[in-house]
């Protein structure tokens, strides 16, 4: 870390005015809040980034990107450089109980014939959440008696590269190591290299695309079941969060 921080010790300190510019077009952005404690992750994960490209101070790369093609691809490399990626399978075991033996019985009960399952997970970074619940709505339809209901499971997120992960499908052992081992066998195939692929037919019911949830407003959210947003609005200050959820 030492050595990374001389390497990069070519770039000044942001000052007040910089730091307060950068931070706001984060948070209208993105709805990421950045306090001034998080000042110096700002500047490192910036630094690291203006050297990759060649821009020699924060300001430039601040006009860089509102200029509009060219600062557009770059903020969608910055985004993700920015944003926390942490996930896992079967993450928070207490909500996966509440789906399981509280949500799904009661949408079943007021709708036993329905035909579709529509869920979304918002901020699903590299996929774990999204497959995670659909191989536990598979698992519930197929112990009970409404196997004719269709799942389909939307994962959205701001970041393109998470995305992509996502949608290859593709963890190393240790990413799959929270997977009960039933799932493991029956959703997942081992690869010659070690590594483990959600089957085609998972797959095929979990749909991947790029979205700002501060965005919202644009989307039809009576056409969704179930809404999973976990780990996501912690990033965003107590104002956004509200609205958010009062969507
Ligand atoms: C810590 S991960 C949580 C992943 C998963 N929901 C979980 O709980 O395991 C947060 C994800 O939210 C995404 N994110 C952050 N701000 C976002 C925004 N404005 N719109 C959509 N996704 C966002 C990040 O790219 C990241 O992948």
């Amino acid at each position: 870390m030492a050595a990374l921080n001389s390497s990069l010790s070519c770039f000044a300190k942001m000052d007040d005015v910089l730091f307060d510019a950068w931070t706001t077009m984060l948070e209208e952005r993105t709805g990421m809040h950045l306090p001034k404690e998080r000042r110096s992750f700002l500047e490192t994960s910036l630094a690291l980034r203006m050297r990759e490209i060649g821009v020699q101070d924060y300001a430039s790369y601040y006009q860089h990107l509102q200029s509009e093609k060219k600062g557009e691809h770059e903020w969608l490399t910055l985004v993700d450089r920015l944003t926390v990626h942490e996930t896992r399978f079967f993450r928070h075991q207490p909500s996966l109980d509440l789906l399981e033996k509280v949500i799904l019985p009661r949408l079943f009960d007021d709708e036993p014939e329905r035909k579709q399952l529509q869920v979304w997970s918002a901020g699903c970074s590299t996929g774990e959440e999204a497959y995670t619940l659909c191989m536990m709505m598979n698992q519930f339809l197929k112990n009970s008696s409404f196997n004719n209901c269709y799942i389909a499971v939307t994962g959205t997120d701001i970041s393109i590269p998470a995305l992509v992960t996502a949608r290859k499908a593709i963890y190393e052992h240790n990413k799959v190591r929270h997977v009960p081992e039933q799932y493991l066998d029956y959703y997942f195939n081992e690869q010659c290299d070690g590594r483990y692929q959600v089957t085609d037919s998972l797959r095929k019911r979990v749909c991947f695309v790029q979205f700002n949830i501060i965005e919202m407003k644009k989307t039809r959210l009576e056409s969704m079941d179930i809404i999973f947003c976990q780990n996501v609005l912690i990033y965003f200050n107590r104002d956004r969060r509200k609205k958010l959820s009062t969507n």
